[in-house]
């Protein structure tokens, strides 16, 4: 790996964001670029400094993919509205349903999602606009993990040998590339972004469909999406690392309105975590959870079991596919 980290201890924030704006602007000369914004904190500042470097000639996409959380695609567009950033949302939801459908490996469910987002979706509209670049949050983390094959991090290409220009016909430009996150979120701060952005807890590109176990379909991710709603809502402000429900594909029997009923199960997980490299559950009070399970099997139709997973990462890992 020929690339250098940037510590968080020797980062200059504002020195930082005048030189990738140079950087950037120096790069892409009169062209056009192009960046994917997911809301996430490395794909944000990308699209901060990629405004404040090119203006109109940047143009932000954000793919709705329909894998998201509540109401999240409007939440990020009006994140960057406030801030002057103009973004499009791309309705993309009926190919990455389509792409899902029948899978139940996980590795295969990741596949599909990676390669509807790049082939079936995103390397159209970079065509369409015309641009000559691209402009990726991917950080040093996800280099790291690539090269040392812990996870193939969708977003890495050029460390992989893989010549963009030539295959795609567009340059990769990576800004973050020397960063890990507490580096980013600090530059995210400087940017002026909102707390919601820079304090955003890890979530992952598969999205929802990370929490599904056997085939996604629309109906298991309003399930899901209704689960993490409440989830996020009641453990929201534990300090927790990250915390999600998992649909279960086996359904078990409970009983609803005084009749047997075989019904969903959702799994609840909060982390107590650095980096996400190991964790270990929250010690959540018995009370919260009670209410977890409460609410859970009120609001969300056909639960009747929700369970609390208590085991450490490893063996476990942090999503659930
Ligand atoms: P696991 O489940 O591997 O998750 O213990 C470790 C951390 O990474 C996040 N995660 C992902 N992030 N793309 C991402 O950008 C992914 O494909 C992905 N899978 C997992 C997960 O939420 C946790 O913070």
């Amino acid at each position: 790996m020929n690339i250098e980290e940037l510590r968080l201890e020797n980062l200059n924030p504002a020195a930082f964001i005048d030189q990738k704006i140079r950087e950037i602007s120096e790069m892409v000369g009169d062209n056009l670029a192009v960046n994917a914004l997911s809301g996430g904190v490395d794909s944000s500042v990308v699209t901060m400094l990629g405004h404040k470097a090119l203006g109109a000639r940047l143009k932000t996409y954000f793919i709705d993919n329909g894998i998201m959380r509540h109401d999240e695609p409007q939440q990020i567009a009006s994140c960057f509205e406030a801030l002057r950033v103009p973004m499009e949302i791309v309705d993309a939801q009926k190919h990455f349903f389509q792409a899902l459908r029948g899978l139940t490996d996980p590795e295969e469910k990741r596949e599909a999602i990676t390669r509807t987002f790049y082939k079936d979706v995103f390397s159209h509209l970079v065509q369409e606009s015309g641009a000559r670049f691209l402009l990726q949050g991917s950080i040093y983390t996800d280099v790291e993990e690539t090269v040392a094959g812990i996870k193939r991090q969708h977003n890495i290409l050029v460390q992989l040998g893989i010549d963009t220009e030539k295959r795609f016909g567009y340059k990769v430009i990576e800004p973050l590339i020397a960063l890990r996150k507490p580096a980013v979120r600090a530059i995210a701060k400087a940017l002026g972004l909102q707390e919601s952005i820079y304090k955003r807890p890890p979530f992952p590109g598969p999205a929802l469909a990370a929490r599904i176990i056997g085939e996604v379909t629309k109906e298991k991710v309003d399930i899901v999406r209704k689960a993490t709603k409440i989830v996020e809502e009641e453990l929201g402000h534990t300090g927790a690392f990250q915390s999600l429900a998992i649909l279960h594909e086996d359904k078990v029997t409970g009983i609803r309105n005084g009749q047997r009923d075989y019904g969903l199960q959702i799994e609840v997980r909060s982390w107590e975590s650095s980096d996400a490299t190991t964790g270990k559950p929250m010690r959540l009070s018995f009370d919260t959870m009670e209410t977890l399970a409460e609410r859970i099997t009120q609001e969300v139709p056909d639960v009747v079991s929700v369970t609390y997973s208590i085991t450490k990462k490893p063996p476990s890992t942090i999503e659930a596919v």
